[in-house]
């Protein structure tokens, strides 16, 4: 059997990663295809109750110091390692479509760029937890940081996780990160303009992918 397909959306917060691949999910549904939605960090049992304790890091709520950079991204990596291996490996592995909302480039970008722990450590890491697994294509959404804000507000309110709560200096930091990496492999990067309708950065995304569509169908 034809592995599936593997897609990322990757961006930062407010930027429509979670709407887009619930289209995208839909979209290729309605072709007939057999397609998984899931998230990191999360997407399993194991990896969602790290995703809690990254979130909302023990003690940090009492003025104590969060996790530090180094393990804040090998708890990323321990949950993408159970996530790889419990639910994305073997959902391709029957040919089915896997859409993540966020994955290793987010590593890349957040622990790796603006927490700067740079982009080896974070390859390794990968390499170790999940062998390195890559998407078929990464959607990078670009949001002006305005809209984005905006995006947040109306979500959030006034609330936001340990890594979300991050200053603009950070923010901006992830942000030129992300566009540096897709930069940097055109294959593997689509960047898609994140302004617009809902419907109309959905159009974008389906061009981005439609060499993926053609090529074969799963
Ligand atoms: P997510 O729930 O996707 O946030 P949002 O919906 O606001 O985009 O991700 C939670 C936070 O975790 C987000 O601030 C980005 C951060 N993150 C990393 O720092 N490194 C990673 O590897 C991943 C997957 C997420």
């Amino acid at each position: 059997m034809m592995p599936g397909r593997f897609i990322a959306f990757e961006g930062g917060e407010g930027a429509g990663k979670s709407t887009q691949a619930r289209l995208l999910a839909e979209a290729l549904r309605a072709q007939g295809r057999c397609v998984a939605v899931t998230r990191e960090p999360g997407g399993t049992p194991g990896a969602e109750a790290i995703r809690a304790l990254l979130l909302a890091p023990p003690g940090a709520k009492d003025g104590r110091a969060g996790w530090t950079p180094e393990a804040e991204a090998l708890l990323f990596a321990a949950a993408r390692a159970d996530h790889v291996a419990h639910l994305i490996r073997p959902t391709l592995a029957r040919g089915e479509w896997v859409i993540c909302d966020r994955f290793v480039d987010s590593s890349r970008a957040y622990q790796g760029g603006a927490g700067g722990l740079g982009d080896e450590a974070i390859l390794a890491l990968h390499q170790f937890g999940s062998g390195g697994l890559r998407p078929d294509l990464v959607i990078l959404l670009e949001a002006d940081e305005a809209l984005a804000a905006e995006r947040l507000r109306a979500r959030d309110g006034d609330t936001s996780d340990a890594i979300g709560g991050r200053g603009l200096a950070y923010h901006r930091a992830v942000a030129a990160r992300f566009r540096r990496l897709a930069e940097d492999d055109p294959q593997g990067f689509a960047i898609i303009d994140g302004t617009g309708s809902p419907a109309a950065v959905h159009a974008r995304v389906m061009a981005a992918l439609a060499p993926l569509l053609e090529a074969r169908a799963p």
